[in-house]
């Protein structure tokens, strides 16, 4: 079964065509990271926009590198909550209109379901799918990656390639721009959410310390660029108090802003967007290390319990966009080596269309039914409980 896998709930444009639910053979995806980059953060009518410019030739490029035509497509696959509501609002309308002319079935896929699922792609490469090609269409400030994928079980930078796939029941730790939540799945689709964030996500977390450091938007990679220089020992920062398996990553966000302050010797009333020029390059990647360590640990010890509370978990999956962190990788096999730990290749870590193929893949399994192409809608915030 064929897949195409659109992507488009925040700032990356994505299609993919995967082959049951594993075989990537296409993955294409424009970023808009160049054009945020400016101005620090995403901009969603501007988010939007470059979905619209972008979409039409992502798909044409995601169908022409798997060598498909519309008749090998068997279903089409479009995130449609959560996320920002015109960015949601183009990938769903395209595939709408795409599946009610090509007469497939369109199934609509919950965003953090699609970023589990990256752990089940699979290492075939696709000899297709040329690196790094241009878009032929709008002149977009973005990058197209079209990739091929590694399922991998390893944290280090030496990636193994594993046949398996993740076994149940298994927890997820699902961290990304929006969420962080872990989720204890019994079986293929089913997802309960057994803790959550009752404020910031982690990679926001990351994002504004990053912002108060001076380092490039997105936060998350320039924190562990600056971090790897860094001495992770050197700033202490308070792991919040919260019962249960809830996280908390505002007061972290806030415990760096004052650090950051008392060091630099200004009042808490100094604007924020104007500290990091009164720091030194040791200063900034000192924080940057000592943060990073502080927000993984966190993370770690919150799963640590988790698994205490179920015991018959077999593996671990991590995912979203913060699931690139190195030093997650790394700690993360070390805390859980009990277990088996999933990672999904580094570059399908973040939005991308295959994952939304893989995750259709098993939601078909399952038996969950297409939807009305006439009538889908958009979901800015929706639990993946539902
Ligand atoms: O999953 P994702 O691409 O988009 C959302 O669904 O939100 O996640 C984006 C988040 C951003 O906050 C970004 O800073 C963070 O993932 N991120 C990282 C790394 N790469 C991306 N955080 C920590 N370390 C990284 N290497
Ligand atoms: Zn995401």
């Amino acid at each position: 079964m064929n897949i195409l896998g659109i992507e488009t709930s925040c700032d990356e444009t994505a299609a993919a065509v995967v082959r049951d639910g594993a075989e990537i053979l296409s993955n294409v995806v424009v970023s808009q990271i160049d054009i945020f980059a400016e101005y620090g953060g995403v901009i969603p009518e501007v988010a939007a926009r470059s979905h619209l410019e972008a979409m039409m030739p992502v798909i044409d490029k995601a169908l022409k590198d798997a060598s498909c035509s519309w008749d090998d497509i068997d279903a089409v696959a479009v995130t449609f909550a959560p996320g920002l509501l015109g960015s949601l609002l183009i990938g769903t309308l395209t595939a709408r209109t795409l599946a009610i002319l090509q007469k497939k079935p369109l199934y609509a896929v919950h965003h953090l379901k699609s970023h589990v699922y990256a752990n089940w792609l699979d290492s075939h490469e696709s000899e297709n799918t040329p690196l790094r090609n241009a878009p032929s269409g709008p002149s977009l400030q973005a990058s197209v990656a079209s990739q091929s994928h590694r399922r991998r079980l390893c944290s280090s930078d030496e990636y193994l390639s594993d046949s398996s796939t993740p076994s149940f029941p298994l927890l997820a730790l699902v961290v990304s721009g929006g969420h962080t939540q872990i989720l204890y799945m019994a079986g293929h689709n089913q997802f309960k959410i057994v803790g959550t964030t009752r404020d910031d996500a982690v990679g926001e977390c990351f994002d504004k310390v990053a912002k108060i450091l001076g380092l490039p938007y997105p936060g998350g990679p320039s924190i562990a660029s600056a971090a790897s220089d860094g001495d992770a020992e050197k700033y202490k920062f308070p792991h919040p108090k919260v019962e249960g398996l809830d996280f908390s990553f505002s007061g972290l966000k806030t415990a760096v802003l004052r650090t950051v302050q008392k060091e630099v010797g200004v009042p808490i009333s100094y604007p924020s967007h104007k500290l990091a020029e009164l720091l030194t390059p040791r200063q900034i990647t000192d924080f940057a290390a000592s943060f990073q360590k502080t927000a993984v640990d966190i993370l770690c010890e919150k799963v640590e319990t988790a698994l205490g509370e179920h015991p018959d978990t077999k593996s671990v999956v991590v995912a979203g966009g913060v699931s690139a962190n190195k030093l997650l990788r790394e700690e993360a096999e070390k805390h859980f080596s009990a277990y088996s730990v999933f990672f999904p290749t580094p570059s399908l870590s973040g939005d991308n269309g295959a994952m939304v193929a893989a995750a259709c893949y098993y939601e078909i399994q399952t038996g969950i039914k297409p939807v009305d192409p006439f009538k889908l809608n958009i979901y800015p915030r929706i639990s993946i409980e539902n």
